[in-house]
């Protein structure tokens, strides 16, 4: 049995308020906690958006009823909360923009809207960013500008590392997170379906994902330079199969209680050391984030179960893993969480509640 640190995942989506039918802060912290994870970082694309003291107190009043694991919600940037966020800074897990199109309906399109936020957000903690290729170039001139800290989230191209590498170089306050997905999966080619006339041909819905899945040279490219990537997140944006298989497909997919066995099986297969997959999912989000200690915090992973992932077997709501049927090695026996046994062999042992909030 390999014993390892809690892992933070710094990237999950909680559908909480607003969308419970796809996730909710019980089943989010479950997954979390099946999957190896003891604290989360929740995104405010929500219904409502997570944005001012109101919606942030629904969130935090939620999760505190009902998360299993330790958490942190992030306050999300809009057109003209920039004074507010600020001052919200202390109880939030960070600031997040949306610079590109996505799930939700925080987007920030005008360079103007930025400036305000790169300006006034506390430098203690990152700006985490959802911008894409030029989007991020963009970002991370602001980060140079504003000389602040800025996190870019699920990077997935080979440009982007590339140019992550070259800003780090420079000294510039950039960080990164690369999702399992984007080091598992590559671009599926579009499927007959919707192709009727006028339309193009698409994507299978399960498919998509906001960065989409892209090609084998930038995931090649992802695992010839970890040593730029700091992170490892799940971006976990669970929708219902229902939802995935519809004519309008939501982008996402649920990552929590996969992530360790795929970058397990990596370690397994020499791609990876178990050293480096600890820093990215324990030791630099702790330090990126200004997380605190969790004491008497582990997790026990059977290093020689091999088996089959099953969405059957999952605590997410959402009922699918785009990873079904995959051959793992690696699987989460037991976490303790702050002295108390919070899984053991497929069961959740903690109550809703016994989460607590990582800004006090
Ligand atoms: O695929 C995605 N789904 N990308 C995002 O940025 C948002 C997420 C969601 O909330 O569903
Ligand atoms: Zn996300």
């Amino acid at each position: 049995m390999l014993k390892l640190p809690g892992l933070i995942d710094l990237h999950v989506h909680f559908r909480e308020p607003g969308a419970t039918h796809k996730e909710d802060w019980d089943t989010g912290t479950s997954a979390a906690l099946a999957g190896g994870f003891t604290m989360v970082l929740a995104m405010p694309n929500t219904q409502p958006p997570i944005f001012d003291a109101e919606t942030l107190d629904l969130a935090l009043n939620a999760a505190k009823r009902k998360a299993r694991c330790d958490y942190g919600q992030y306050v999300g940037a809009g057109p003209d909360n920039a004074d507010v966020v600020a001052a919200l800074a202390d109880k939030a897990a960070a600031l997040k923009m949306y610079l590109d199109m996505t799930f939700g309906e925080l987007r920030l399109d005008d360079m103007i809207l930025w400036m305000p936020h790169f300006q006034k957000y506390p430098k203690e903690y990152p700006i985490v960013v959802h911008s894409e290729s030029r989007s991020m170039a963009a970002a991370i001139l602001f980060a140079a500008i504003y000389d602040r800290p800025v996190h870019i989230a699920h990077i997935s191209l080979r440009e982007e590392v590339l140019l992550i590498k070259a800003a780090k170089e420079k000294g510039i306050k950039v960080t990164c997170e690369v999702c399992p997905h984007h080091l598992f999966l590559t671009q599926p080619s579009p499927s007959g379906r919707g192709q009727g006339e006028g339309e193009k041909p698409r994507i299978d819905g399960r498919f998509e994902v906001r960065p989409r899945l892209a090609t084998q040279k930038d995931m090649d490219a992802l695992w010839e330079n970890l040593d730029v990537i700091d992170c490892f997140a799940t971006d976990h944006a669970p929708h219902t199969l229902e939802e995935k298989d519809s004519d309008n497909p939501p982008p996402g997919f649920p990552g929590l209680e996969t992530a360790l066995p795929l970058l397990f099986t990596a370690v397994e297969g020499g791609r990876l050391t178990i050293e480096a997959l600890i820093q990215r999912m324990h030791t630099n989000p702790k330090r990126i984030f200004s997380l605190p200690d969790q004491p008497e915090t582990w997790i026990e992973v059977d290093e020689n179960a091999s088996y089959e992932i099953k969405a059957s077997e999952q605590f997410t709501r959402c009922g699918w893993t785009p990873f079904e049927g995959w051959k793992v090695k690696g699987k989460v026996r037991k976490v303790v969480l702050r002295g108390k046994t919070a899984f053991e062999d497929g069961k959740i042992m903690v109550q809703p509640g016994y989460g607590e909030n990582i800004r006090k």
